[in-house]
């Protein structure tokens, strides 16, 4: 049977991630056929780049595909099956003051963990919003998979000001760690497992692993974390065919002090920022952070290629690869354009899956995905030590959404101060202003 042919729309066309994703895309045409390619984005230029070179690759690869890059809305939106969004509103400019202003305090800086997340989160939630509702005007019947972050504020906005809209959130954290358990346990994929898992988005723990046969391999895995962290075995040979970069190394070396303080279970990598702040804090160069990182080699090299490309007018030697990681993103697309039933991570309104928390808080589990969105999967009650660190991060959440929809400079500063990364009230309170001061282009205003 020939499966449909699907128009797809990535918002924020100008993203480092949308070269990746577009050869991900092409690589998985058997799997995801598509006709019709578009790019939207509010920074014409930046856009531009990347679709300059996507017209080269295209008209190699899969000329069949119409390809339209655009900053209008009806054009962008009309006809199209899926909307895959990941915009980051400020840019990569706001990122780095969301990182450094806070660690002036000796507050962790982060892109979606701490006053950095919510500052982001402020910026993001109008951003996603005005994609939904741009979708809904010009092609009711799509869906939009949202990996736009943080993820957890934007995933609560949406639920509370958009609860009838056809939007998933996920992420890739946990796909990434689950790459990284089927190295050490040496599996072929991570689709050989099957989880249990509960949390929120960026703040969850793995409870059981089983292979195919049902076999449990939470035994070897736990006891390789509570050593190791997710370094791989390769990795800590020096056999690993890539390296990853310095700071996800360091990471992934941590989250084995984060396994300790509850050894039945396996974390999420970003929990080391609020069980180990200071670290974090230390770890850190307030001149020089990840953002800084990323718009020195990620940006750079991926506008360089895209420039390149477009140049000779031809990508037969790109050196831009697509991101596997991102298969994620076609398991899902494919598994409501064709009711697959496929077994996925996602952020997903709580209505029990938790049982013994919030009804209405987006939580991340397992979900069963077909062509009527996502059916989670219940997870039973959650230990005392998890739901209470829950529900104070889910509290900042709530309160982000609160403080932007009713402009509440109050629950801005509560929500902050919530934060398990926060020392106390008034060092909040300064964060807090000094983020008003440069988010006033993006922030709704505060009374
Ligand atoms: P980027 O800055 O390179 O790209 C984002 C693009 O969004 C830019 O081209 C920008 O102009 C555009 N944009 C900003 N506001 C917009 C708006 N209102 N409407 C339309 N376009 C807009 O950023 P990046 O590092 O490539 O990341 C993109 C997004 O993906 C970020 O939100 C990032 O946090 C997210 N991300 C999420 C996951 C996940 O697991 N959920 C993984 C990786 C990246
Ligand atoms: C992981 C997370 C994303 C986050 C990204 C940051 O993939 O799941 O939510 O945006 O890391 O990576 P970066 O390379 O931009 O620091
Ligand atoms: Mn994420």
């Amino acid at each position: 049977m020939s499966l449909k042919e699907q128009s797809i729309l990535v918002a924020g066309g100008g993203s480092t991630f949308t070269p990746g994703i577009v050869l991900m895309l092409l690589e998985n045409l058997d799997k995801f056929p598509i006709r019709q390619l578009k790019f939207y984005d509010n920074d014409k230029e930046r856009q531009q780049q990347i679709a300059d070179a996507t017209e080269v690759i295209l008209k190699e690869r899969a000329p069949h595909i119409k390809f339209v890059a655009t900053t209008d809305p009806e054009e962008a939106f009309t006809d199209i099956d899926f909307v895959m969004a990941h915009i980051r509103v400020g840019k990569y400019a706001m990122r780095e003051k969301d990182e450094k202003i806070p660690l002036r305090y000796s507050v962790i800086g982060q892109e979606t963990c701490g006053p950095g997340g919510i500052a982001y989160g402020m910026r993001s939630i109008g951003g996603v919003l005005e994609l939904i509702d741009y979708m809904e005007q010009y092609s009711p019947e799509a869906w939009m998979l949202n990996y736009s972050n943080p993820a957890a504020i934007v995933a609560e906005a949406t639920r509370k000001l958009r609860p009838n809209s056809k939007i998933i959130n996920i992420c890739d954290m946990p796909v990434g760690i689950e790459n990284r358990m089927k190295d050490v346990l040496g599996l072929e994929s991570r689709k050989d497992m099957t989880v249990k898992y509960y949390g929120l988005n960026h703040f969850g723990w793995w409870t059981d692993i089983r292979d195919k046969d049902g076999k449990d391999l939470m035994p070897e895995l736990k006891e390789w974390v509570s050593k190791n962290g997710y370094i791989t075995p390769d990795e800590l040979s020096g056999a690993a065919e890539e390296e990853v970069e310095p700071s996800w190394f360091y990471t992934f070396g941590k989250a084995k002090e984060v396994q300790w303080l509850d050894p039945d279970t396996l974390p999420n990598t970003y929990l080391k920022y609020y069980f180990y702040p200071q670290d974090e804090v230390e770890h850190s160069n307030p001149e020089h952070t990840r953002a800084n990182e990323v718009m020195e080699h990620r940006e750079k090299n991926t506008f360089n290629e895209c420039n390149r490309i477009a140049d000779i007018q031809t990508a037969e030697d790109a050196k831009l690869e697509a991101d596997e990681h991102a298969t994620y993103i076609v398991d899902l697309a494919r598994a409501i354009a064709y009711n697959s039933k496929e077994r996925m991570l996602l952020i997903v309104p709580n209505k029990g899956a938790i049982v013994n928390f919030d009804e209405d808080a987006m939580v991340e589990v397992p979900c069963i995905v077909g062509s009527q969105g996502a059916e989670p999967l219940t997870q039973g009650e959650i230990p005392r030590f998890q739901k209470g660190l829950m529900e104070q991060q889910v509290a900042v959440e709530k309160l982000v959404v609160e403080a932007w929809t009713e402009g509440s400079y109050q629950k801005l500063w509560q929500a902050l101060f919530l934060s398990k990364t926060m020392p106390n009230a008034r060092v909040a309170k300064q964060i807090l202003d000094d983020l008003i001061e440069v988010n006033k282009e993006y922030w709704p205003e505060l009374t």
